[in-house]
Order: structure tokens, then C-alpha cells, then sequence
């Protein structure tokens, strides 16, 4: 019944066909199609159509069949991560937890978090029983937010991360690299190699690491999945006043392994972005605005906005950019600043 749903929609000389999937997964949005070639657009003069009508051709669907039910789709269907396996690096805590919640009220089935602790935080704890306490509607349950214990700068070990989730769950959707250090204030001319390399190691290494762990397992289980590589503005512009040259280039370096990423895997339907935020009130940043009197409004004045972000303002981008609302998006930085980098 769907599969001819399906195909109704479908250009007809089009190698893009939509995969057997098990029923729970029929209401997935174009993450139901394989490329059985790995030439990522077969049919250049007629990309393949959502699975089922959406937008301006659902209206056009609707005024030639008047049994058509006219419903919105824009948050049940395009914003949904309905199902969806996610791993979210650096989620004890901060941006990671922020978004790894973000991801299980959007619907995902399990969200795993993985972070150095041997055991997660006590806002961890919260809020994995929060989501359990959450009321999805209609007596419905929402997904399961799960703790793994490693290293970012262990490849091998987030490789194995990776199989492990995907031998359990059979799928996997999302994977966000948000793992990530700042260090004090070192002077560029006698930064130190070692410091150098672990920052590296961590905020680029790690994050390779990471999205080697999702992809790895998107293409085993031939998904069109999504990559979130958490970067930074500092990947753009220079803090002004901060003597933060590893960061920096750490998180320019994650601008171009996005770039790089997303061409080598747009053949295989994985889209690959990064999310660069601004000033964000966290753990991180609590090391210098708690310590420096003034500081605070000191960035505020930095943007338009005239003040810093909330983690929680990070919520839409995320699921926007790892849902199916953004399957035209790779390849892309999102800057979510305040606008700072417009000044
Ligand atoms: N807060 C901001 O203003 C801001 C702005 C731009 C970018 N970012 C980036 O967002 C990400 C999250 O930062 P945050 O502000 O939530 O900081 P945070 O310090 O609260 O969280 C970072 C998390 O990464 C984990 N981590 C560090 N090293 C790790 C390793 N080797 N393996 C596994 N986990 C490791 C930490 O334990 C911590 O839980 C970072 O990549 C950061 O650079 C933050």
C-alpha cells in the first residue's frame, strides 16, 4: 500500500527507489530512499519527490482528488525524528546535553551520549528523567537517552562505539560532535606544542573521530543520514581580546573537514554541516564570565542582539539541520551568534 504511495511520487525514470524498511519505518520522509548508484543525482532534470505529497504539490494533490486529506506536515513529518538513532559527543553536560534532548522531543528513539565521566552528571540524570517523565501524547512514551563512557581521541573506541549502537538499534540516524575544550589564555608566540596538540586532538581529531563513528554506520545500514559537527564563530572571526589561537584553528579546521566531508559523502545521501554558535553561557564559558567581572557585557555589546545565547537556543538549528527539513543542506556552516560576525 505505501510502497505504491510511494512510487505515485516518484519520477519514473529516476534509480532512486525507496528502500524495504521495516513498517515502524514507512512514515520516514526521504531518508526512505537508497541511491543504488553512487551518481548522487541520477536524474538531474527531476530530483526525487518526497514520499508523499508535502507543501505547494500537496495542494495542487489535493484540487484534483477532493478525498485528499489536507493536513500539515511541517512538524509531523519534515521536523519529526520519528525513530531515529542519534549520538551526540560531549553530552554530559552543555551544548551536547542540549541538543542530545532537543533530539528525543523531536521523536528519536535513542539518543546516546557520550562523554569522559565513567558515569553521567547529575544534570544528565535530570533530564534523562525528565524525558521519561515527558508526555508525547495520547499515553505515548518518548525515546531512551543513553550514557557511553569514552575518549573522543580514542578512534578505534569510537568506531566501536559506533558498531555497538548500530548492532543494537539496527540503524543510525544522527551523529553530533559537540566533544570539545577551550584553554586559558596562552601567548601564540610560546604556545606551548603540547597544549597545541591536545586541543587539536581533541576539538578536530575527536571530531573526525566522531563523525567517522556516525557515517561509518549511516553507510552500513545505507542511510541518508546527517552529521552535525559542532565548529564555533571562533572558526571565522578571532575573539577580539582572547588569546585563543589552538581554538581557533581547531575550529577552523572542523569549517573545512565539514566542506570535505560532505563532498566525499553526498554520493552515499550523508550530509555533513556544521554548526558554528556564538557566546553561549556553559560550563566552557563559565571558566572565563565567572572569573572576570565585566566580561559578560562585554561580549553582549559584541552583537546586535546585545546579549550572549542560552544553550537552549540551539534547539531548532539542530533538529532542523538533522531532520528531514534540511535534506537539501550539506556542506554548510550555520552561524548562530547574535549576529556577532555580522559587526
Ligand atoms: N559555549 C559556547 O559559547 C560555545 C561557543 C561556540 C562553540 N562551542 C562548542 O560547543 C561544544 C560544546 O561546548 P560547551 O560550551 O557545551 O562546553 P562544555 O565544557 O560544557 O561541554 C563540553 C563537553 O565535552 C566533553 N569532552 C571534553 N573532552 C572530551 C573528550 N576527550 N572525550 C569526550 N568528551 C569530551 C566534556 O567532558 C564536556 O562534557 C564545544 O565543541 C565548544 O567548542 C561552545
Amino acid at each position: 500500500m505505501l510502497r505504491s504511495a510511494v512510487s505515485q511520487f516518484l519520477p519514473r525514470s529516476s534509480r532512486v527507489l525507496p528502500r524495504a524498511l521495516p513498517s515502524s519505518s514507512t512514515a520516514r520522509f526521504l531518508s526512505t530512499y537508497e541511491v543504488e548508484h553512487p551518481d548522487p543525482n541520477p536524474n538531474p532534470d527531476k530530483p526525487p519527490q518526497p514520499p508523499y505529497p508535502v507543501g505547494v504539490v500537496a495542494a495542487l494533490e489535493a484540487a484534483k482528488d477532493p478525498s485528499f486529506r489536507a493536513r500539515p506536515t511541517i512538524f509531523r513529518r519534515e521536523f519529526s525524528l520519528h525513530d531515529r538513532v542519534a549520538l551526540v559527543s560531549g553530552a554530559n553536560r552543555g551544548l551536547g546535553l542540549e541538543m542530545a534532548m532537543a533530539l528525543l522531543e523531536a521523536g528519536a528513539r535513542a539518543v546516546y551520549c557520550l562523554d569522559l565521566p565513567k558515569q553521567p552528571g547529575d544534570e544528565w540524570n535530570a533530564v534523562k528523567d525528565y524525558i521519561e517523565k515527558m508526555d508525547f501524547g495520547e499515553g505515548k512514551k518518548g525515546g531512551r537517552l543513553e550514557y557511553v563512557s569514552a575518549d573522543v581521541t580514542d578512534q578505534k573506541g569510537l568506531w566501536a562505539v559506533g558498531d555497538m549502537i548500530g548492532d543494537k538499534e539496527k540503524r543510525f540516524d544522527i551523529g553530533i560532535a559537540a566533544a570539545g575544550i577551550l584553554k586559558n589564555h596562552t601567548n601564540c608566540l610560546e604556545y606551548p606544542s603540547e597544549q597545541f596538540k591536545q586541543v587539536m586532538d581533541i576539538n578536530t581529531n575527536g571530531v573526525l573521530y566522531t563523525a567517522q563513528a556516525a557515517g561509518r554506520q549511516m553507510h552500513r545500514f545505507n542511510t541518508p543520514g546527517s552529521i552535525i559537527l559542532i565548529a564555533s564563530m571562533s572558526g571565522s572571526i578571532t575573539n577580539r581580546d582572547h588569546a585563543w589561537v589552538s581554538y581557533n584553528t581547531s575550529k577552523s579546521a572542523v569549517l573545512q573537514m565539514t566542506r570535505s566531508m560532505a563532498c566525499e559523502l553526498g554520493p552515499k545521501g550523508i550530509r555533513v554541516n556544521s554548526l558554528s554558535p556564538g557566546h553561549i553561557y556553559t560550563s566552557m564559558t563559565a571558566a572565563y564570565l565567572d572569573t572576570q567581572p565585566g566580561l559578560l557585557r562585554k561580549w553582549a555589546s559584541m552583537n546586535p542582539l546585545g546579549r550572549i545565547g542560552r544553550p537552549d537556543e540551539l534547539r531548532g538549528v539542530v533538529t532542523w539541520l538533522a531532520s528531514d527539513a534540511s535534506t537539501f543542506c550539506t556542506g554548510s556552516d550555520i552561524i548562530v551568534s547574535g549576529g556577532h560576525h555580522s559587526w
